[in-house]
Order: C-alpha cells, then sequence, then structure tokens
C-alpha cells in the first residue's frame, strides 16, 4: 500500500509543534503539579519539545512567591522526574513558573490573571495560546468555569486559543457529570475541553490499536468465533496512603478506576477499526463499546456478575497493613469497596456470547495492569489429551505497565522422544526493544493538549454513558433492601475468593500475574 492509501498517514504525520502557550494551573499546589505535571513539563523541555516562549502559572489559595513555588517544585522534581533532574536545566525552565494567588470564587483574582497573561504576551511581542487546567478539588471546577466566562478569560486572544483540560474526578456520577458537562460547555466548546484520563497517555494503551490494526495476523481473529474471553487486571499493591482515605471512601474502585481508566482499556480492545485517527472517528469507536455494554441492573443481576470487597488487614512484600476500614480517613463502617472484578458482556456482532472479566483493587501483592486475550482451543487436538498442560490456550498479553511489553503463548513439544507438550511465551519488551523509557503519559497528554489533539481525551458521550452503566449498577448496591453483599480479602492476598468463584463458574481461572 502506498502512503497515499493509508488513512492514518495524514495524522502521524501532521502531529506539529505547538505554538506559544501559557499554561494556568488550578489547585497548583496540590500533589499533582508536583508529582506529575511539573515534572512533565520539565521532561517535555529537556526532549526540546516544550512550545517557544513557554509559561505556567499556578493559581491557588495559599499565599507565595513565584520563588518559593518554584522552590517547592524543585524538591518535586528531583524525585519524580524520569528523565533526573539537571540544574542547569531546571534553572533556566523554572523561569518560566509564576505564582498567581487568589480565591476560586473571587473574581478580582482572575481579571488579574488576565492582566498577568496579558503582560506575558506583551513581553513576547504576541498573544500567545492559553491553557487551563483544572487539577483542583472537582467541587471547585464550577465556580472556576464560571469565573473564567466571567472574566472573559474562555475566549482565546489575538486569534489565539484558549482551551480547558479537566482532571479527574469528572463527576461522580451520571447526574454530576452531566452538570459539570454543562457548565463547561457554556464556557469552552467541545473541541476545546480535554477531559484526562492518564492511561490513555499510556505508551502500551496507546500500542493497541497499532498491535489490532496495523497487523494482519491478530485482526481477523480477533472476535467471537477465535477469542473465548478478555481479562483485564489492575493491581495495585498500595492503600490510602498520602492522605486519599478521604477521597477514596466517597469513590471505591467502580468510580474512581473502572468507570474510566478500565473502560478506556476495554473500549481500545473491543472497539471496531476507525475509519481514520482523527479524535472523533476514534472516540466514535469506542462510546459504541460503551454503549453495547449489557447493562447490570438489580441484586440478582449484580450479585451474579459483579464481586466487591474490602481488604482486612494483612501484610504486602512483608509489610503489616490495616484492613480498609481502619485506614486513615476511612469511615470505619465504610460500605465503599477498594476491590471490584465484573464479568461483562458487549452485545455487538463481534463480541457476542465473549465475557470480559475485569478487577481491579488495594493492597493486592503486587503493581500491575494488563490485558490477556484467551483463544479457544483448536477444535480437536491431535496428541494425546492427557499430555495437556492446564490452561493450554493461547495467550496474548499486553503489559500496561510495569514491564511494559506484548507476550504470545503457545503451546510448543518438548525435546525429546514423546510428545509431550509445553507452554512457551514470545516476549516483546519495550525497555529491550526500544532502548529508551516510554515517556510518562501526562507529558503525551499535556503535549497533545497543546497541539490540539483530543484523540486521547474523553468525550463528552463517553464519560456520560460510562457513567450511565456504572450508576445503574451501583443502585443495586446503595439503593435495594437486598444488596449483594461485601466480600473481604486479607491486604496482600489476590482479592476475595468469590472473584475466583466468578471465572470458575464458567470453567476459567484468573491468569496469574
Ligand atoms: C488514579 C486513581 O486515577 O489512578 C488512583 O485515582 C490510582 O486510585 C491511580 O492509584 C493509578 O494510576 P497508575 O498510573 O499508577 O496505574
Amino acid at each position: 500500500m502506498s502512503d497515499l492509501e493509508n488513512p492514518f498517514q495524514e495524522t502521524l504525520i501532521s502531529r506539529h509543534r505547538a505554538e506559544p502557550c501559557t499554561v494556568v494551573i488550578f489547585g497548583a499546589t496540590g500533589d499533582l503539579t508536583n508529582r506529575k505535571l511539573i515534572p512533565a513539563f520539565y521532561n517535555i523541555a529537556a526532549c526540546g519539545d516544550l512550545p517557544p516562549q513557554f509559561k505556567v502559572v499556578g493559581f491557588a489559595r495559599r499565599d507565595k512567591t513565584d520563588e518559593v513555588f518554584r522552590t517547592e517544585l524543585e524538591a518535586g522534581n528531583r524525585k519524580n522526574s524520569r528523565q533526573g533532574h539537571n540544574e542547569e536545566l531546571w534553572s533556566s525552565f523554572s523561569q518560566c513558573i509564576h505564582y498567581h494567588r487568589s480565591e476560586f470564587e473571587d473574581l478580582d483574582g482572575y481579571k488579574s490573571l488576565r492582566v498577568l497573561l496579558d503582560e506575558f504576551d506583551k513581553e513576547r511581542g504576541a498573544p500567545a495560546n492559553r491553557l487551563f487546567y483544572l487539577a483542583s478539588a472537582p467541587e471547585a471546577f464550577k465556580s472556576i468555569l464560571e469565573m473564567l466566562r466571567a472574566a472573559g478569560l474562555n475566549e482565546g486572544v489575538g486569534g489565539k486559543w484558549a482551551r480547558v483540560v479537566c482532571e479527574k474526578p469528572f463527576g461522580k456520577d451520571l447526574a454530576s457529570a452531566r452538570a459539570l458537562n454543562h457548565v463547561v460547555a457554556e464556557t469552552f466548546e467541545e473541541k476545546d475541553t480535554y477531559r484526562i484520563d492518564h492511561y490513555l497517555g499510556k505508551e502500551t494503551a496507546q500500542n493497541i490499536m497499532v498491535l489490532r490494526f496495523a497487523n494482519a495476523l491478530f485482526e481477523p481473529n480477533w472476535n467471537s468465533r477465535y477469542i473465548d474471553h478478555v481479562q483485564i487486571t489492575c493491581a495495585e499493591n498500595l492503600g490510602m496512603e498520602g492522605g486519599r482515605g478521604g477521597y477514596y471512601d466517597t469513590a471505591g474502585a467502580l468510580r474512581d478506576m473502572v468507570q474510566n481508566h478500565l473502560f478506556q482499556l476495554l473500549s481500545l480492545v473491543a472497539m471496531e477499526p476507525p475509519t481514520d485517527l482523527s479524535a472523533d472517528s476514534v472516540r466514535d469507536e469506542k462510546v459504541k463499546v460503551i454503549r453495547a455494554l449489557r447493562p447490570l441492573i438489580g441484586p440478582e443481576a449484580v450479585g451474579k456478575n459483579v464481586i466487591r470487597a474490602q481488604y482486612t488487614a494483612g501484610s504486602v512484600d512483608g509489610v503489616p497493613r490495616v484492613g480498609y476500614r481502619q485506614e486513615d480517613r476511612v469511615n470505619p463502617q465504610s460500605n465503599t469497596e477498594p476491590y471490584v472484578a465484573l464479568r461483562l458482556f458487549i452485545d455487538t456482532w463481534r463480541w457476542q456470547g465473549v465475557p470480559f472479566y475485569i478487577r481491579v483493587g488495594k493492597q493486592l501483592p503486587k503493581k500491575a495492569t494488563e490485558i490477556s486475550v484467551h483463544f479457544k482451543k483448536p477444535p480437536q487436538v491431535p496428541f494425546a489429551t492427557n499430555n495437556l498442560i492446564k490452561n493450554s490456550e493461547n495467550t496474548l498479553v499486553i503489559r500496561i505497565q510495569p514491564d511494559e511489553g506484548i507476550a504470545l503463548r503457545i503451546l510448543c513439544k518438548q525435546p525429546g522422544q514423546a510428545m509431550n507438550m509445553q507452554q512457551v511465551k514470545m516476549d516483546f519488551r519495550y525497555s529491550s526493544s526500544f532502548g529508551k523509557a516510554s515517556p510518562e503519559a501526562y507529558e503525551r497528554l499535556l503535549l497533545d493538549a497543546m497541539a490540539g489533539d483530543a484523540t486521547l481525551f474523553a468525550r463528552r458521550d463517553e464519560v456520560e454513558n460510562a457513567w450511565k452503566f456504572i450508576d445503574e449498577l451501583e443502585k443495586a448496591w446503595h439503593k435495594t433492601d437486598n444488596p449483594p453483599p461485601m466480600r473481604e480479602y486479607p491486604a496482600g492476598s489476590w482479592g476475595p475468593k468469590e472473584a475466583d468463584d466468578l471465572l470458575r463458574q464458567d470453567g476459567r481461572e484468573w491468569r496469574l500475574l
């Protein structure tokens, strides 16, 4: 095929370097700025990809000078920068960092922000693009958006654009997500709205589309005729460290991880090929997957297909851990789940009858996210079946993190006289194949937002359809007289035994990680 015939080509070569830009981070004294956003900008600078005349302004309530703010961020960068911390680079990069103190509800603070941004433009000799990043507590999003509008900051100046990036959580249910989408839409057009899901910025998640749509080998088999089932596991070996318990206890695994990150991975695995790589073509296909999820409604359906659980005291890596209800800032009678496992079906032609098993949990034995695609067994195996080892199906494992890569498990003959079989692994590792670390998700996403590429951001309908599914499911837990029970697992184990039963009932097992 020539380049001209390749529908993906135009988008691939048209990724351009972003133009001069000022980024304003709301809630800039929070953990995200220190741990992720500034190290991401620093690493973008280290790669030479920062737009020229770049500025970043931290907007927050606490009183501090530019200098103090820079010093705090320097400490964060030393700890969190992917490519290490270079004094010389930091000292030039940090000059683009500024601080602006204001309450989120105070219009005067936005008017003075506008004066500051205009001054930057004067220094540059031309207006620059403006990116407003909402990294505050979500309760403040509405006020910030209203004030941006009232101060006229939602309009670009001199033909330049103004965009908004919204951090998660984007709402806590369908009603709140819709209300937030409404305020966002009053302030910015959808094309200028970037809802972050940092899983989409992970190199390995982006590779799912390439694996599926650029290789003739997999796509013909990527359907219910050849695939027995799919598993998606997102395990974490941490609990409620860093004071997260307060937020987390209002969310739980289903809202914190499944509604966004896990559904995004699921969509990438299950979507139809997009006609091109434009943001809307890709997102059109992803949202169809979420819309086709078979709803789980009522205690019976939910009890049969969803297992929720809390960890009890245990130990991870030999370190003792308290139970979920004993965690700092968690309600001792909490009814929130730090673990959930689901059996899902996607009602489309391609996926009819193929279960997608998803599990996500805190305080599991290790941190690992992977997708495994389990293929059906051959119709007839002409070797002595008693030699067939357990779990002998071909499995394609996509390791999202850590040890990023892809493995294919196939059966081979063991050397020797007998026709004994053994499962072996063909393994691709990013680290050895490319010899360099992949960029952090935030680096990619910030560059994309500045370059105007919304492909890796969630669209309004994606977010709302995902909440619709989650809301219906959650009613069975919180709005019925006979909710399915909360299960338990010791910290440091792979989850409750009922989650194992979920697969065992279907004659399957979770893949060992
Ligand atoms: C966040 C969740 O979105 O993702 C956290 O709020 C979770 O609870 C985190 O720990 C996991 O992200 P990652 O990139 O470390 O897998």
